[in-house]
């Protein structure tokens, strides 16, 4: 009985993802629809058995993100922050805890489920770029929209992050900021419901930062796309509509701004 349930929502969440992204689809002319989260976690815990020593890297995590806002996750080193962010963009599966995207399960989709939600629903930067040296940007970005479900251009996707005149650079021939606004383009190009970013300017200085976060906030503006950003940077946490705090493995605080400051007027 369990089993079947799994089964056919496993079967539903990849008809869903296939279909239109996991996008909650209204007609203008319908009444708004309520305010549900595209992710609930609860109860999330992850323990890596390294060995003889048993890691615990998230110990109960309940949090709720929500369509079209920018999180800012903040957290010592160790606390657990890229393991959650993992586990949301289904790189990693936790222990034990459910996950739901969209009111789906994610928690015992299949490899297969888990793959196609990574493709069509999230797009991933890092704070290493990971662009193939000896492809141009719009190259970069044209290997994933050539497997995308309705993604935009390569080249639309390189003018968001304001990149219009380097499309045919190679990665050497750009600057650090200017490999991240690509990696950034690749990562939206499938136009995700979700943007998952882990210390998007941990090897940059603050002028090149700043410019990768207003590229992140464009997107996040007019794409309506959720964005989750983890940084050791407290002051990022102002360009946030809600900032979390993990410690020791554990959600211990959030705080939501009354108003967000543009990324261009952060100082750190
Ligand atoms: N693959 C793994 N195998 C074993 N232990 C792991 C693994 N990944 C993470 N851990 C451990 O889990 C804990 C949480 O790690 P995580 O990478 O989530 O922390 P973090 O908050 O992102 O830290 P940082 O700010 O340094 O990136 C750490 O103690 C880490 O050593
Ligand atoms: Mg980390």
């Amino acid at each position: 009985m369990i089993l079947a349930k799994i089964v056919i929502g496993t079967l539903a969440l990849q008809s869903a993802i296939l279909r239109d992204g996991g996008r909650v689809l209204n007609h203008p002319n319908d009444p708004p629809l309520p305010v549900s989260p595209v992710f609930e976690a609860r109860q999330l815990r992850k323990v890596y058995h390294t060995g003889e020593l048993d890691v615990v890297a998230l110990n109960g995590v309940d949090v709720e993100f929500f369509s079209g806002e920018l999180v800012v996750l903040l957290g010592a080193s160790g606390s657990g922050k890229s393991t959650l962010l993992n586990i949301l963009g289904g790189l990693d599966v936790p222990t034990s805890g459910a996950l739901s995207y969209k009111g789906w399960d994610l928690t015992n989709a299949d490899e297969h489920t888990l793959t196609l939600f990574r493709r069509n629903c999230v797009g991933f930067v890092f704070q290493f770029y990971n662009l193939i040296p000896s492809l141009t940007a719009r190259e970069n970005v044209a290997l994933i929209t050539s497997i995308a479900r309705d993604p935009m251009t390569a080249e639309e996707a390189l003018e968001m992050v304001d990149l219009g005149d380097r499309m045919d650079h190679f990665p050497s021939q750009l600057s650090g900021g200017e490999q991240q606004r690509v990696a950034i383009a690749r990562a939206i190009a499938k136009k995700p419901e979700v943007l998952l970013c882990d210390e998007p300017t941990g090897a940059l200085d603050i002028t090149t930062g700043i410019t990768v976060l207003e590229a992140v906030e464009r997107i996040n503006r007019e794409l309506g796309t959720l964005t989750v950003i983890i940084t050791h940077n407290a002051s990022m946490a102002q360009m946030a509509d809600r900032v979390l705090y993990l410690s020791d493995g554990q959600m211990v605080k959030q705080r939501r701004n009354e108003k967000r400051l543009p990324a261009r007027e952060l100082e750190w």
